[in-house]
């Protein structure tokens, strides 16, 4: 296998590794070294059952099911089916797929660790993934602005985004009172440090961060406001366009990434299969 950086300061491509198979050792302390230099690995031409993904995505963490059960695969309910597709007025897949920036499963005590994409089938033009380097957005703020971070910590709220979903777009259901018992809001800090590297990331997100804990609302809208617009600049975002049969493979804790499937055209068919796996309270 040979590794090739495909963005500014993240992202890489991982050459001729066949993930259908079980990999040695020294495959998978490769793969973790790339995992820690950056942060998104992409996993050209794979061809994986159901089994054959999750076992790769195992070696990352232990699996978790998705607080949206609607939309388990039938089968392996550690697997997300994300479809645009619907079959008998039936969603073969959570339609919108996360079309808005955010960091998977923030919202819980313990946030994933890391998500796994196959993608199954590809449009020809459109559906990419758009991905945010939190390190190099922590790295570049003024050193005012990471002493007015430090110590803070921020509200992830999913049912304010599931309720944002269901207003706008009607794509997706208000939640259930189980589903709304197992998300109840959470503080996490503002910045985390990955134990591993000890590399310092932004761990706020649109998608889910709804305030500053211990902040008036203004300033807590106006900070939150002014560091995504921060995180967004072009020079620590990529935008990643599928072919069928890529596994991509992210750091929940230093990335943040967002779906662009609300923008294919109707008809579209966009088809993933997305593993989640467990990770552990952000310090
Ligand atoms: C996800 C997700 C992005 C995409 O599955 O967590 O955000 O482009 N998907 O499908
Ligand atoms: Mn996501």
């Amino acid at each position: 296998m040979w590794v090739e950086r495909l963005g500014r300061t993240f992202m890489a491509r991982v050459h001729d590794l066949d993930l259908s198979r079980p990999l040695a050792a020294a495959e998978f302390a490769a793969i973790d070294e790339a995992w820690f230099a950056h942060r998104v690995l992409c996993f050209p031409q794979q061809q994986l059952t159901e089994p054959q993904l999750m076992t790769f995505s195992s070696h990352f963490g232990p699996l978790e099911k998705h607080v949206l059960q609607d939309y388990h695969h039938a089968i392996y309910p550690e697997i997300l089916m994300l479809s645009t597709i619907v079959e008998d007025g039936k969603p073969l897949g959570l339609a919108d797929a996360g079309s808005y920036w955010h960091s998977d499963v923030s919202y819980k005590a313990k946030p994933s660790r890391a998500s796994t994409l196959y993608g199954l089938e590809i449009p020809d033009d459109g559906g990419d993934t758009l991905f945010c380097d939190m390190v190099a957005a922590f790295d570049a703020l003024l050193e005012q602005m990471k002493a007015r971070l430090d110590g803070l910590q921020a509200a992830h709220n999913y049912h304010h985004r599931n309720r944002v979903l269901v207003d706008q777009k009607g794509i997706r259901r208000d939640l259930s009172a189980a589903q709304k018992a197992e998300t109840p809001e959470i503080l996490h800090p503002v910045v985390r440090t990955q134990p591993e590297t000890g590399l310092k990331a932004l761990f706020i997100n649109p998608g889910f961060t709804v305030r500053i804990e211990g902040m008036a609302e203004p300033e807590s809208t106006a900070l939150l406001e002014e560091l995504f617009a921060h995180c967004l600049q072009d020079r620590f975002c990529f935008r990643y366009k599928w072919k069928k049969g890529d596994v991509v493979a992210w750091d929940n804790a230093v990335t943040m990434h967002c779906a662009t499937v609300l923008d294919l055209p109707a008809g579209s068919r966009r088809t993933m299969w997305r593993t989640i796996i467990s990770g552990d309270v952000p310090i």
